[in-house]
């Protein structure tokens, strides 16, 4: 089975400040580091040192998405899918402060250029049972759900950034679904756990991993919720996290094991994650997720 991730390149432009600039407001920034992410390509990166065989199509910069590539193939991803476009490469302003939280600004650039020849050449590749994995960074979405789901290619979004227009998107083609709690009001209507859990019935199969931040992760199929806690940890810099866990929880998922060993997998990848600065290089490999002490 191949994992093929349809998803965003950017280079991150992280500010080390005090605290996240208020309106109006100009402030110093202790630190610039210009490094590798994207939701799409922190998940590919996430899968490959989880042990998953994944592909990659996007678009970078011709121009600037060298260090992009890099880092990918470096990590074990096959790039063979990504384009490259006359637009800049996706970017992100990311700003961090001294509590390890971020606020980010994002720029499209290349990410925003997929069209559908590069999608049909793609998915031609790809076959029954097959995953694909998306998230909210580029262009497109609905028209590679519909022709993936017709391809019968097994769906996992990340519906994040959250827009109101993921609420059009065919919902009951998605396998595996990653929400946060904000993102399970916005685009569920479920803004409690009763909510959610008959979401989960109406919709027999798919698999709802939702993420609550310090209170752990709760993973619902058919109604059924099981539970598990999130580590306690103070974080440096929560970029890339939810990443993590996507990438961490999937491979596991994929390659047999049960909800609450993939949960609890991706748990301790992702509460690695947010004890280091930056995005992709944040993301443990497998060997580091093994002997990591907290
Ligand atoms: O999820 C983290 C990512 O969101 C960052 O790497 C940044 O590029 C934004 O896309």
């Amino acid at each position: 089975m191949k994992v093929l991730n349809f998803g965003s390149l950017n280079l991150d432009y992280i500010y080390g400040l005090d605290h996240i600039v208020k309106p109006g407001e100009t402030e110093h920034s202790k630190s610039l580091e210009t490094i590798c992410g994207g939701k799409g390509l922190n998940q590919s990166i996430a899968l490959a040192r989880s042990g998953s065989n994944v592909y990659h199509a996007g678009n970078v910069g011709a121009k600037d998405g060298a260090m992009l590539l890099d880092k990918m193939m470096s990590a074990g991803v096959d790039t063979q899918f990504v384009r490259k476009h006359n637009e800049p490469s996706g970017h992100a302003l990311i700003q961090v402060d001294k509590q390890g939280q971020n606020s980010i600004i994002l720029f499209g650039g290349a990410n925003q250029k997929v069209d559908v020849a590069q999608i049909d050449s793609t998915l031609d590749f790809f076959n029954k049972g097959d995953v694909i994995v998306l998230q909210n960074e580029i262009n497109l979405l609905e028209t590679i759900i519909r022709k993936a789901h017709e391809k019968q290619l097994k769906i996992a979004l990340n519906p994040s950034p959250f827009v109101e227009s993921l609420c059009d998107l065919p919902l009951s083609w998605i396998d595996y679904l990653f929400v946060n709690e904000i993102e399970a009001e916005s685009l569920l209507a479920c803004d409690d756990a009763d909510n959610i859990i008959d979401y989960s019935e109406q919709h027999q199969g798919m698999l709802i991993v939702m993420t609550l931040g310090s209170e752990g992760v709760d993973v619902i199929q058919n109604g059924v919720v099981q539970h598990v806690d999130a580590y306690s940890v103070k974080p440096k810099d929560t970029t890339a996290a939810g990443d993590t866990f996507t990438g961490y929880f999937l491979s596991a998922h994929l390659s047999g094991r049960s909800l609450i060993e993939s949960a609890k997998q991706a748990t301790k990848a992702s509460a690695i994650c947010v004890c280091r600065e930056g995005a992709s290089d944040s993301i443990p490999t497998m060997d580091e997720l093994n002997t990591f002490e907290f």
